[in-house]
């Protein structure tokens, strides 16, 4: 009984521990899954056995006590009798009122038998199932991000390749004094901005969305396989730092002070453009001598070679733009005769400089988003303009001259051309005016000539600049360089470790403790409360009991039993009905006390038997008793013949 119970216990932990051990594992293999799931159901039947046996055990132990204690006080009917010791396999039992109300306590007992596979292979298993489980996890991963100073070390002549081939590419094109950069004094200069990053931020002018190009595999690149994560990057780039300037014609004079090329009278309604933007003074020329012309631009020899390639100063974007208030002109207005509605003027400049940028990336499917926070270090090229006598701008001549970015120092110079030819890539874009005809005498449409018209920063309600034009310039160019994210093979796109949040859903086991736990605790409560009344019988009566057939055989000897079932001796069923409902007892046979097998010289040592009630009397505890006396051999032949 101990061992069944103890087996038990140990079946329903393993069942534990297999469910532990599956609980948020993925399993993608159907037939492992099944698999996984039959162990636990194994588990659980082989557990039902042991619980089970440990109580149909004790169960037997229950009915011969009951036998002896209850029978021996009453009668029971044979057919109370048989559903008794048929408790375990025959469930009309629980039907018998006779049996329930003179023997309740083995009747319960049965009553668990029956239960406990309910409880253990029923609803056990109940407790691994599959879900969805929300994976929350920090981990240090390479991702994507930018070194533009990975521009400063690398030189055209030594391509560099990637894994799988492809070659690592440049953001510009350069010139060169000596093709083959054996010279002792040769220098390589910028030219023009690589076919790569022309196509790339081509690409994201002409997506009109306002987020950057990234590459289709991004999310598990960046995440680490299918998660969605969020991370945050830090580099240092280019970037444009946008300043309104004028907002009134009244700030014409500021704008003079300022070095401004135009003034807000090039713009609507005092001039003829809603957009003009100048932003090619003080640019680098291209070719930087006209007598540049040899293939790789290599100067003939009479070209003084001190200026050739020098950033000098980055140019300055000074863009203009009206915009329509939807406030009607007052009557008087001067503008009314061609005008219906007040233009506001704005004037704003926008400096390159050397920026930091955070960005924090946040792969959330089906989409990414980007959340980009910039601190502007220093201007690309730190020069300003002085001013010529009649006080206009000397775009000839920037200052100070130390501050020139010279090709002969190519670590620095090739970083700041970088950065040059993404803000030449923005510039294209800016460059030319929109000219806006006047609604009186009509028709007003406006007329482009300028690229911008081409990207998002032109609104697609009005066909006019959008009214927060210095941020969402800023904006673009923003997105602009965070697009070379969508082409790997530039070399400033580098990788760096950073620690990156992901979740992601997963279907998986899921295993609920409690619910095993509240299958197995009342079978493991019950069956120990029955295994206690079990130990404690077998202590109480110094012996155990089975209800092997040999058992019956013995207890049954009784000649009155044989009298009353004449004619059922073949253990046919159905018994006949009138014996059925004779009523038996456990106890002492009268009239046997003379003679016994092997223990003849005790006296008063009588017989147990199954019997009539009149004839038997109650067991007595510490008394010794035997068996059926001991017959003469001719009566035994006698009754043979009979
Ligand atoms: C950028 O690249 C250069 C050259 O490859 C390297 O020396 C430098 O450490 C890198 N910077 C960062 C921030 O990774
Ligand atoms: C604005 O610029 C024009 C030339 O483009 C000039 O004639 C005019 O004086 C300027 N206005 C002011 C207030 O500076
Ligand atoms: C580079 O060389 C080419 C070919 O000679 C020339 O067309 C181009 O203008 C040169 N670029 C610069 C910046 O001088
Ligand atoms: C300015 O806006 C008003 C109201 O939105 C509109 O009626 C008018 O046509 C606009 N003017 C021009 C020149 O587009
Ligand atoms: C302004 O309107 C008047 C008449 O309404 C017209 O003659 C003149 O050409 C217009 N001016 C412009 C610049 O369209
Ligand atoms: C990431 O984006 C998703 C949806 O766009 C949003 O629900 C989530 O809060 C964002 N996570 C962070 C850390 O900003
Ligand atoms: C038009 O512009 C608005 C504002 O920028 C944007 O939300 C909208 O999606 C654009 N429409 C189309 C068709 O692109
Ligand atoms: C990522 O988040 C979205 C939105 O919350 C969700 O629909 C999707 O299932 C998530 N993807 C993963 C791999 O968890």
């Amino acid at each position: 009984m101990v061992a069944s119970f103890a087996i038990g216990i140990a079946l329903a932990f393993g069942q534990h521990l297999l469910y532990s051990s599956l609980h948020h594992k993925v399993e993608d293999d159907e037939d492992r899954k099944v698999k996984y799931v039959l162990y636990g159901r194994a588990l659980a039947y082989f557990s039902k056995v042991a619980f089970g046996s440990c109580c149909i055990l004790v169960y037997r132990q229950r009915i011969w006590q009951v036998s002896r204690t209850t029978f021996r006080n009453k009668a029971l009917t044979v057919l109370s009798i048989d559903q008794l010791f048929l408790g375990t396999e025959d469930p009309s039992l629980f039907l018998n009122w006779e049996a329930i109300s003179l023997a309740p306590r083995p009747v319960i007992i049965a009553l668990v038998i029956w239960l406990i596979p309910v409880a253990t292979i029923i609803f056990s298993p109940g407790a691994l199932t599959f879900g969805w489980y929300f994976e929350v996890d920090n981990t240090s991963l390479k991702v994507p991000t930018l070194n533009f100073s990975a521009e400063s070390f690398s030189d055209w002549r030594v391509p560099l390749k990637m894994k799988d081939g492809t070659t690592r590419k440049s953001l510009m094109f350069y010139n060169t004094t000596d093709a083959l950069g054996k010279q002792t004094d040769f220098f390589d200069y910028y030219d023009s901005p690589s076919t790569d990053i022309t196509r790339v931020t081509l690409m994201n002018a002409f997506s009109l969305t306002d987020a950057s190009l990234n590459r289709a595999d991004a999310r598990q690149e960046s995440c680490g396989g299918s998660f969605n994560c969020t991370y945050t990057t830090t580099f240092v780039g280019p970037g444009y730092k946008c300043g309104q300037v004028a907002t009134s014609p009244a700030d014409n004079a500021k704008l003079e002070e300022l070095g401004a090329p135009f003034n807000t009278s090039k713009l609507i309604p005092d001039g003829k453009n809603v957009y003009f933007a100048d932003i090619e003074e003080g640019d680098y020329a291209r070719p930087q001598d006209s007598r540049i012309t040899s293939q790789g631009g290599v100067p003939p020899p009479e070209v003084n070679l001190d200026d050739i390639g020098v950033f000098k100063s980055e140019p300055i974007i000074w863009i203009g733009y009206a915009v329509n208030s939807s406030i009607p002109l007052a009557d008087n207005s001067s503008f009314r005769t061609n005008w219906t509605h007040r233009f506001d003027q704005h004037i704003f400049r926008c400096v390159h400089y050397e920026t930091k940028y955070t960005v924090k990336w946040n792969y959330t499917e089906p989409f990414f988003t980007t959340d980009v926070s910039q601190e502007f270090l220093s201007p690309v090229v730190n020069t300003t303009f002085s001013q010529n006598a009649d006080g206009t701008p000397n775009w000839e001549a920037p200052i100070p001259a130390e501050n020139y970015i010279s090709p002969r120092d190519p670590e620095r110079y090739k970083k700041v051309a970088a950065y040059h030819t993404m803000g030449q890539s923005l510039r294209r874009f800016l460059k030319g005016s929109i000219e806006m005809d006047p609604p009186i005498p009509g028709p007003s449409y406006p007329r482009v000539s300028s690229d911008i018209a081409q990207t998002r920063l032109v609104s697609n309600s009005t066909s006019l600049p959008m009214k927060d034009l210095p941020e969402q310039l800023q904006d673009f160019y923003t997105n602009m360089v965070l697009s070379l994210f969508s082409a790997p093979q530039m070399l400033v796109v580098d990788h760096e470790r950073v620690l990156v949040n992901r979740t992601r859903f997963q279907s998986t086991f899921i295993y609920n403790p409690e619910k095993l736990w509240a299958c197995y605790a009342p079978v493991i409560l019950v069956t120990l409360i029955i295994l206690i009344i079990g130990a404690w019988n077998i202590v109480k009566d110094g012996t155990t009991f089975s209800v092997g057939f040999s058992r019956i055989m013995v207890t049954t000897r009784n000649t009155t039993l044989d009298d009353i079932s004449r004619g059922a001796c073949l253990g046919n069923d159905p018994f006949p009905l009138e014996l059925m409902h004779t009523r038996l007892q456990f106890g002492v046979l009268h009239g046997h006390t003379e003679e016994y097998v092997g223990v003849e010289a005790l006296p008063g040592i009588g017989h147990c038997a199954f019997g009539v009630p009149s004839e038997l009397s109650p067991i007595r505890r510490g008394q010794p008793y035997a068996g059926l006396p001991k017959r003469e051999g001719k009566e035994l032949a006698k009754e043979k013949v009979d």
